[in-house]
């Protein structure tokens, strides 16, 4: 599919999700688009940005409208980078290989996922912008050790360090779906679920040739070799990381740290005296731990703690360019997007990806030209107001 081929009538995240839903099979789509438990949070995320409204400044002219920004020593063309989104090889057969070529001709930061059906320095290669590693402690120090020096080897610029996900959370539509069984189970095990790929041919077909589900390349057990996908969750819950892991990785990692998953001014405050150049305000999408703050409402508080110290990243629920610039005038440098991207990927592949980057860089620019602000770095919270409640 070339890269001009999606329809003109796909103009918003929402239209790229609708297309996912159409060619993923359910287990797949419901991976991408679920959240914890009863997904409360998964909901809210995206709602709070309601509760947000603008402030324009109506006759002013911006003839030029600059979208850039700088994360840490990165120049960004507009403020979005691209989250880890671990088995995005599952949504497409390209997948962080195409996300991360997408990313990288836009001008953006793409993230890649431990969890990554591609090996890193594929990856690595695939994009000429700027990558960050995002890792998980699965499989222990050691095998940490290992994919923390191929990535250091292949030139990726920054470690994220998710903190968020001791375990993993309960996706409810995973097990009722039978990712288990597709991740990994017996070929017997996988015949209740086996009319959803049928249903699907084309994704079915594709991944098929792709081999089924690879092993995750990154994450290279001595003596075993990849560890197979169905591994993953009970690996993740001897995984851990704790603050005393940062000590460790800042004498492994010689660039910037970054620590995703923070929510509270508390956790901000010990992510930055642990030495982490920047933090991710996130709650995973709203996969993790169900009922936790929407990431916009915290975002403020910790703005207030620890602005003037680190830079402040926030994820959770962007779906429109007028989202991102939201969260800029509450006091984020830019932010991370999930599934704004992945819908895309599991849309139409490479393509997919970079619709949605371009659905959400016109949304910033057109929000800022009817704020009447030429730039994002004039954006500030006299362009928005809040709630009473958050004051
Ligand atoms: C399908 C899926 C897989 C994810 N995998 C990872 C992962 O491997 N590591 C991680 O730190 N976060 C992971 N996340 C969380 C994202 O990095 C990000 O925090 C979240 O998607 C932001 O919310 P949004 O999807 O509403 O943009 C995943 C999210 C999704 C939707």
């Amino acid at each position: 599919m070339s890269k001009n081929s999606l329809p003109p009538t796909v103009v918003s995240i929402d239209d790229l999700r609708k297309m996912a839903k159409r060619r993923l099979p359910r287990v797949v789509f419901d991976y991408l688009d679920g959240g914890a438990d009863s997904e409360i949070t998964l909901r809210e995320n995206c709602r709070i940005f309601d509760d947000v409204a603008f402030r324009p400044r109506w006759a002013v002219a911006v003839p030029e409208c600059d979208v850039r920004t700088r994360v840490l020593s990165f120049d960004l063309s507009f403020p979005a980078i691209l989250a880890p989104v671990g088995y995005s090889r599952m949504m497409h057969r390209g997948g962080e290989v195409a996300a991360a070529a997408a990313a990288g001709e836009a001008g953006t930061i793409y993230t890649l996922s431990t969890i990554s059906g591609h090996p890193l320095e594929n990856v690595r290669a695939a994009t000429k912008g700027p990558a960050w590693y995002q890792l998980y402690l699965v499989g222990g120090r050691a095998v940490a050790e290992h994919s923390i020096d191929r990535a250091k080897k292949a030139g990726f610029n920054a470690l994220v360090v998710t903190i968020d996900t001791p375990v993993a959370g309960l996706r409810e539509r995973d097990s009722r779906n039978g990712m288990k069984e597709l991740l990994g189970g017996s070929l017997f095990s996988k015949l209740p679920f086996v009319s959803q790929f049928f249903a699907r041919p084309r994704w079915f077909a594709s991944f098929l040739i792709d081999g089924g589900t690879p092993p995750l390349a990154n994450i290279v057990i001595p003596g075993q070799g990849p560890m197979p996908l169905i591994d993953v969750g009970a690996a993740l819950a001897s995984a851990v990381v704790t603050w005393e892991d940062f000590r460790w990785l800042r004498e492994l990692w010689p660039g910037p740290i970054i620590a995703k998953g923070v929510l509270s001014a508390d956790d901000a405050r010990r992510a930055v005296d642990h030495g982490a150049a920047a933090i991710v305000v996130s709650n995973h999408g709203g996969r993790q731990l169900d009922t936790v703050s929407p990431t916009l409402r915290v975002l403020p508080e910790i703005v207030a703690a620890v602005g003037g110290q680190t830079e402040i990243l926030l994820d959770g629920g962007i779906r429109r360019g007028s989202d991102i610039v939201k969260a800029i005038c509450l006091g984020a440098r830019a932010v991370l997007v999930g599934r704004a991207y992945a819908y895309g990927l599991g849309a139409a592949g490479q393509p997919g990806v970079s619709r949605a980057i371009q659905i959400l860089r016109d949304g910033v620019d057109r929000t800022l030209r009817l704020l009447g602000c030429s730039s994002i770095k004039s954006l500030d919270s006299s362009y928005i107001s809040v709630p009473n409640s958050w004051k």
